[in-house]
């Protein structure tokens, strides 16, 4: 197989591209991890020249990316990068793209496409590619990378994935979820399985519920056409929360394999236990922040939800009546992505802990950004006291222990799982579809009156104080360990 690789970017003049994408390859060009023989070609609507390409690449990479790049090597990154302007919904522009491929390319070349588009986009260019042969394996693998969303509905994640099966194999289609490129989230599963000590006791036995935060300090800045229609539960739940919760809930496997990672997944995900549109209201919120209604493109009457919060309960032996509270909105407090894992309290208490036994649980606290790592809270004795107790956390610190560069961007990971054939960061056409299937009844029921009122919260702030309505009585408060000092 030959080791010359191809990147073919579709929407290369857009802001993933510039942001993320050519930022992530050229960080793999400069550690040797990228084919030594490899062309970017960039493909989009806008007239560029090649060299308007490489200058504006030139220009995100620091502006956009924080990548610092010396000359030289900018310079001979450059020199792999060319641009053709081309109209996706055109027959002819594949064809042209065929061509131009095959000026560069040598006999048994790769060649990854990168779909950074709009969704409308995706299903044309699987088209056209498919139509000039462009996707056949004979000559060298042929990988499609699809950003999300994937679909907007069950329906519609359906039809996708019938329209890429019929013109390609499963195994050459990576659905990116940029969450699972992530260190801190690959670090879940090495957390409860390279270790000894969390698996006898990741259970309903000894666990209360489960957090998931995700929440974001920006608005919905440029992207309000976009988001308007999507809100944040196919923006965010639908993908990367249910991600998480299933790293959090899944099986071991026998394997690093990426069919056995995806099968438990797909288990666990079949395991959740569906809310009705008629139960909506028990167990969802939602929230619009104050001042949404008059961001760039979006409707000044709209009732799109920006922020959510969810419980959802796992019928299988290992999690049977432990809650999983999940939440993510825009336009809060803080940057902060965690996943509190919290523990049932003590059975019986000998010593004078706080009244309201709040806060005073064991919590692990998985801390995905910003301050990447693990804390494990629990109660020491307060000294000078006679037996008074508080909780401090120890603390596992990504920064302190590898370095302060130490965590690459996801999408560096991510390409270059694509470029190796390695799968298991990529989600399957059964996941998406899963997942649809959960989240499909939840925002239909969001258009009935069983609906839970759209509250309208301050920016800056933690969502709708009715978030903590769905912790219930048992529960203190949403938990933060994460980025709190
Ligand atoms: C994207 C969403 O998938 O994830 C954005 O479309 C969101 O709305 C982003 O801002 C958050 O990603 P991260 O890595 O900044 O937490």
């Amino acid at each position: 197989m030959s080791d010359s690789t191809i990147y073919v970017i579709f929407g290369a003049s857009g802001d993933l591209s510039r942001r993320k994408l050519i930022p992530a390859l050229f960080n793999l060009f400069t550690k040797k991890q990228i084919a030594a023989d490899f062309q970017i070609i960039g493909i989009a609507g806008r007239s560029w020249s090649h060299d308007d390409f490489r200058r504006l690449s030139h220009e995100s990479l620091l502006e956009l990316g924080g990548v610092t790049a010396s000359e030289v090597d900018w310079n001979s990154f450059a020199a792999h990068l060319t641009y053709y302007s081309g109209d996706f919904n055109k027959p002819e522009t594949y064809q042209f793209l065929k061509t131009k491929l095959a000026e560069v390319e040598k006999p048994g070349s790769n060649h990854i496409y990168y779909l950074a588009t709009p969704p409308e986009y995706f299903l044309e260019i699987i088209d056209g590619l498919a139509k000039t042969n462009q996707l056949s394996e004979k000559e060298g693998w042929r990988r499609v990378v699809i950003e999300k969303p994937f679909g907007s509905d069950l329906q519609s994640a359906k039809a996708l994935n019938q329209s890429l099966h019929e013109v390609m194999d499963e195994h050459q289609v990576y659905r990116i979820d940029h969450y699972l490129g992530k260190e801190t989230v690959q670090n879940i599963l090495v957390a409860r399985f390279a270790n000894t000590i969390f698996e006898p006791i990741w259970n309903r036995n000894y666990i209360d519920s489960v957090q998931i935060t995700v929440a974001e300090k920006v608005g919905v800045e440029t992207r309000g056409k976009y988001y308007d229609k999507a809100g944040v539960v196919r923006d965010m739940f639908q993908n990367h929360l249910l991600q998480l919760l299933t790293l959090v809930a899944m099986e071991p496997t026998s394997s690093y394999k990426a069919d056995a990672l995806r099968d438990e997944k797909v288990k666990v995900i079949s395991a959740i236990r569906p809310i009705a549109a008629n139960e909506v209201e028990k167990h969802t919120v939602r929230g619009q922040y104050r001042g949404y209604t008059a961001e760039p493109n979006v409707a000044p009457d709209s009732k799109t939800a920006t922020f959510a919060a969810m419980r959802f309960l796992i019928d299988n032996w290992r999690w049977q009546g432990v809650p999983f509270y999940l939440r993510s909105g825009k336009k809060m407090a803080q940057k902060v992505s965690e996943i509190i894992i919290q523990f049932k309290t003590v059975p019986h208490r000998i010593f004078p802990m706080q009244a309201d036994f709040c806060g005073s649980s064991n919590l692990l606290s998985l801390c995905l950004q910003p301050d990447e790592g693990m804390h494990l809270r629990f109660e020491a004795k307060v000294p000078g006291t006679l037996a008074e107790t508080r909780s401090v956390n120890m603390d596992f610190n990504y920064r302190d222990e590898f370095g302060p560069n130490s965590l690459p961007d996801a999408y560096e990971r991510l390409l270059l799982d694509v470029s190796t054939g390695e799968a298991s960061l990529f989600t399957r056409a059964d996941q998406t579809e899963l997942s649809w299937q959960l989240i499909d009844p939840i925002l239909q029921g969001w258009d009935t009156p069983y609906a839970p009122p759209l509250s309208i919260y301050e920016p800056g702030t933690w969502g709708p104080d009715d978030s903590a309505r769905l912790l219930g009585d048992d529960q203190c408060e949403w938990e933060q360990i994460c980025g709190k000092n």
